[in-house]
């Protein structure tokens, strides 16, 4: 059987760290904004049913002309203060039995990675992208750096995948708490979660000088080009 999925992409936020006045997920890359990456990987993925989007109501305008000629049914729901509070409004409006969750600042996302979190739904109820750390990492103390130990160390990316009535439990349980994240939200409720390898490619754009390292993946040699 092939495993259908919702798609949930959180763009509810301000983007203040990339500075500038617009936020970032609306700015282009790569010739198109940012948002319509991460939109497409999951428009053009059959097993994709429906893509729900969190946005800030200001930049409804914007959002609505990224997802236009979107070809899958498109839900725009109004996100909230915190990233948390956005995906808790995104998940309301998903119909499907399973959902990843999506930063659109992560306009990387390939279709292999998606690959791998639908095959680990099939037996957990939740399973998420990481890597492993590879520079020394160092805590600054009183009395100067103090190293920290990379052993069991992973960052971690989205989508977040989960089945939904799993995560809706948790989501419910957690009242209106704030988390980093879905993982830590579940585990939080004890909703077990695995993890498959994430990618390089697919890392936040979060500082201003992320786009030109992004717009080097999306579109290898343009970058800098006028
Ligand atoms: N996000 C959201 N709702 C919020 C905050 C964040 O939907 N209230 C989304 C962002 O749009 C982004 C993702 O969560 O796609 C990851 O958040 P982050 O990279 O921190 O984006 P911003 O919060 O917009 O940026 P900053 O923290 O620099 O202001
Ligand atoms: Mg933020």
């Amino acid at each position: 059987m092939i495993p259908h999925y919702s798609a949930l992409i959180v763009a509810a936020g301000r983007g203040e760290r990339a500075g500038g006045g617009l936020a970032k997920q609306y700015r282009p890359l790569a010739g198109r904004p940012m948002l319509a990456w991460s939109l497409e990987t999951f428009a053009t993925d059959s097993r994709c049913r429906e893509v729900v989007i969190a946005i800030h109501p200001d930049n409804r305008p914007l959002a609505e002309e990224i997802v236009r000629t979107t070809a899958l049914p498109v839900t725009l729901v109004e996100g909230g203060a915190t990233r948390t509070a956005s995906v808790r409004a995104g998940l309301d409006a998903v119909t499907g039995d399973r959902v990843l969750i999506h930063d659109a600042a992560r306009p990387g996302l390939s279709r292999a990675l998606v690959d791998r979190l639908l095959a680990a739904l099939e037996t957990a109820p939740g399973a998420v992208p990481v890597l492993s750390v590879a520079d020394a990492l160092v805590r600054e103390a009183a009395d100067g750096l103090a190293p920290v130990d990379r052993e069991g160390l992973f960052r971690i990316q989205t989508p977040q995948a989960f089945r939904t009535a799993a995560l809706r439990e948790a989501f419910a349980a957690a009242g209106d708490r704030s988390f980093p994240d879905e993982t830590a939200l579940a585990r939080a409720q004890g909703l077990a979660v695995v993890t498959v390898h994430g990618e390089e490619r697919n890392f936040k754009v979060t500082y201003p000088e992320d786009f030109e390292r992004m717009e080097q993946i999306l579109a290898p040699g343009t970058a800098g080009l006028t």
